[in-house]
């Protein structure tokens, strides 16, 4: 058995095995899909979505016949999401532009009638200043009345079970997928850098033949968690009006713990 390590740097994460396996293993979250879709239909004008990755929320957006910019920053994120837009119908792809750029920096020069940060993207901010230079970005990006939607993931109920379960975590499996004709199975484990506020996630992904395991890559996420009223805070911060928090993408109550939705204003 090979066993083939990757830990590549926080900014270059998705350079590696998760471009490769994203569009097979990262499905998104449970109505994800649909509800950025709804908000892109009711936003009367263009909208830009962050850190698009493989384009996966980018793409339904467009297929709704709405105009959407993606920006990403991992070119093999980039390419993945090219090849999947080469596939779409011309009067799809059409709808869809695909840019090299960087959340905290980025410069379009337009502006959008709403901003997406689909599936716990925020989180790839790690500091409080990089959270700063983005929404700085962000809010230089949308018209008057524009919206700022996202999602991130508030780990508290799982920080409360690592400190109070007396067995160290073990990797949990995470489903299989194929790639390329093989059969490859996901387990991943989360830890936690509670002073950095970090949650870093460590993927193993075991190509196997029924019992066997042939070959096994790794790969790291490392995701800056927010609480609630850090979150509000951060957004009112930048002159946003909050307009909704909720626990999932049905209008589920925000329970403390687990998925914040957040939907933001520009006056
Ligand atoms: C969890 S994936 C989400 C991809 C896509 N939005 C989706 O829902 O499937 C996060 C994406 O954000 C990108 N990303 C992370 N930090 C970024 C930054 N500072 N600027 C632009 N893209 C970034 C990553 O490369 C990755 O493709």
């Amino acid at each position: 058995m090979v066993t083939v390590p990757e830990d590549l740097p926080p900014d270059q994460e998705y350079d590696g095995v998760l471009a490769r396996y994203y569009d097979a293993y990262f499905t998104g979250l449970e109505g994800e899909e649909s509800y950025y879709r709804t908000l892109a239909l009711n936003a009367e004008g263009p909208v830009l979505e962050l850190g698009c990755g493989s384009g996966r929320t980018l793409i339904p957006i467009a297929q709704a016949g709405v105009s959407v910019v993606g920006v990403e920053r991992s070119q093999q994120m980039l390419a993945l999401a090219r090849s999947n837009v080469r596939h779409l119908p011309d009067g799809v792809a059409r709808e869809i532009e695909l840019l090299a750029g960087d959340m905290r920096s980025f410069d379009l020069g337009r502006e959008f009638a709403l901003i997406t940060l689909p599936y716990r993207t925020f989180q790839h901010l790690l500091t409080i200043e990089d959270q700063h230079l983005a929404l700085e970005r962000i809010c230089a990006h949308l018209r008057p009345g524009g919206l700022l939607a996202l999602n991130v993931f508030d780990p508290l109920m799982d920080i409360a079970q690592l400190l109070t379960s007396p067995d160290p975590a073990e990797p949990a499996i995470d489903g299989e997928f194929q790639d390329e004709g093989r059969q490859i199975r996901a387990r991943y484990l989360r830890g936690y850098d509670p002073a950095q506020q970090w949650m870093v996630q460590h993927f193993w992904f075991d190509e196997i033949d029924g019992d066997r395991v042939l070959d096994t890559r790794q790969a790291r996420l490392t995701l800056r968690y927010a609480f609630r009223f850090e979150m509000e805070h951060l957004l009112q911060n930048h002159g946003l009006l909050i307009k909704s928090v909720h626990g999932g993408f049905d209008g589920e109550q925000y329970a403390g713990w687990g998925e914040q939705v957040w939907v933001a204003r520009k006056p």
